[in-house]
């Protein structure tokens, strides 16, 4: 919304002035509007990163990074892990309001009956090698969807897309599930109606048609719970990747295969699987002093992985409740020595304790914890990122149809700085040195 605050811009060698309107959201920084800045001024913005860019108005989620608090529509991330069910939360991403009883049991009925692929997706699989990372298979089967799907994809029609929300947040899990199937070569689980959204995940990972499977009600309660903390986070690099790629009218399913392709990197989703990685390299405590030596060390490129955060300058509010999870997690699986969760509480410890990390304010992220929790469920360490990526995609589909309706929105398209060369005479094969 603007108010009545402008923000000029001068240049000191001309003195020509330009104003610009400030807009203010419902909390949370200003933001100039400088969308005519470049007709005014034959100048751009230049800000790699988007450190200081907002390229949306949104009303799904809300940071203050400063303070570590993490709203979705309103709600404290505390709240909705503490008394929701995924289901519940994303329903309240994709509608703005929290279901009341009806609603959440529809919308349940909803997600369950879209949760099995279609047949012949099967052999999408088999054109994987068996040792494929999940997350190269989810990004080809995401993607491939759209080739299944052609009823639901005209994006202007809001039942489109609708179904098309319901179909990608119900197939993600089963998505996945096949995933580490496939690399086990054991046979694909069918999904259950009768079972939750996280149950159901577990129960496709980790049963067999050989022999009857229950799923651990504590584990399917904490799956629950990482799912939903991993549910949305604002305009991040997966999420933006998603917007950019609707923006230009492409349908949701290659616009998912596009956030899952943008979170598999080891700086975003792939943080987790590095967490697990680094604790395992460390391996013994008296090691840590030197790994944080090696973090803080300019000329080496490690990096304390699950430390820092673009946005949060405290400690991520998500990691707290993780750490909380994880220690019910390996209470119920009765795992009294964990030697990985020994070097990272160490390891949180030393570095929440020193300089370097105190004046960069470097807290633990969400991914710390998360890594520890899967390998005690026993689940891999290449599908974190893909279990990620399934939580996530709610956020994405979110963020997509909020794009979709809003009236501002154009194909994104940045500028650049350039720095190559300028025009320059064409030189013919035979004369190149
Ligand atoms: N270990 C050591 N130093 C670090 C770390 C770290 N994990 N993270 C940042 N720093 C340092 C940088 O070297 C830099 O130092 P400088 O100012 O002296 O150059 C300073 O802190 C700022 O770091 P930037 O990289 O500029 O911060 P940015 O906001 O771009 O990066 C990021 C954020 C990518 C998350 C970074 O902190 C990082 O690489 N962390 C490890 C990977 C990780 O855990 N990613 C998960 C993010 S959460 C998620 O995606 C769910």
């Amino acid at each position: 919304m603007a108010n009545t605050k402008t923000v000029t811009f001068k240049d000191n060698q001309t003195g020509k002035t330009w104003d610009y309107p400030v807009m203010s959201g419902s909390v949370g920084p200003d933001v100039v509007d400088i969308r005519k800045f470049y007709a005014d001024t034959d100048m751009f913005t230049y800000d790699p990163g988007f450190t200081s860019t907002g390229s949306c108005e949104s009303k799904i989620t809300f940071i203050d990074g400063d303070k570590g608090v993490l709203l979705h529509r309103g709600y404290p991330i505390e709240d909705l892990a503490e008394n929701c069910n995924f289901e519940e939360v994303a329903y309240l991403m994709l509608n703005g309001e929290l279901p009341n009883a009806a609603e959440k049991e529809k919308f349940e009925r909803d997600i369950t009956y879209h949760t099995m692929l279609h047949e012949q997706v099967h052999s999408f699989y088999s054109g994987f090698r068996r040792d494929a990372h999940p997350m190269a298979v989810m990004c080809g089967v995401a993607g491939a969807l759209s080739a299944f799907y052609h009823d639901s994809l005209d994006i202007t029609n809001p039942e489109h897309r609708k179904i098309s929300s319901f179909r990608l947040i119900a197939k993600m899990p089963t998505i996945a599930a096949w995933a580490y199937k496939y690399s086990l070569g054991q046979p694909f689980i069918y999904p259950r109606n009768d079972l939750g959204y996280a149950e159901n995940f577990l129960y496709m990972m980790f049963a067999t048609p050989c022999e009857d499977y229950e799923v651990n009600p504590i584990l399917a309660k904490a799956m629950d719970r990482i799912l939903i903390l991993h549910a949305d986070h604002e305009q991040n690099a997966s999420t933006s990747t998603v917007r950019l790629a609707g923006s230009s009218g492409a349908n949701p399913f290659a616009c998912i295969a596009a956030g899952i392709a943008s979170l598999w990197g080891p700086a975003h989703g792939g943080a987790n699987e590095a967490v697990l990685n680094m604790l395992k390299e460390i391996g013994t405590k008296d090691r840590i002093p030197e790994f944080v030596k090696r973090a803080k060390d300019k000329n080496d490129s490690f990096r304390l992985m699950g430390f820092g955060h673009r946005v949060y300058k405290n400690y991520d509010p998500r990691a707290r409740i993780m750490a909380r999870t994880c220690s019910e997690v390996l209470k119920e699986l009765n795992i009294k020595d964990n030697p990985l969760l020994d070097i990272a509480m160490e390891l949180e410890r030393i570095a929440l304790e020193d300089e370097y990390f105190i004046e960069k304010k470097l807290y633990p992220n969400v991914d710390f914890y998360s890594g520890i929790i899967f390998q005690a469920m026993g689940i891999p360490v290449t599908m974190f990122t893909a279990l990620f990526a399934l939580a996530r995609t709610t956020g994405w589909i979110a963020q997509w149809n909020e794009m979709i309706e809003d009236p501002q929105q154009k194909i994104g398209r940045p500028r650049q700085l350039y720095t190559g060369q300028p025009k320059r005479e064409f030189v013919g094969l035979k004369k190149r040195k």
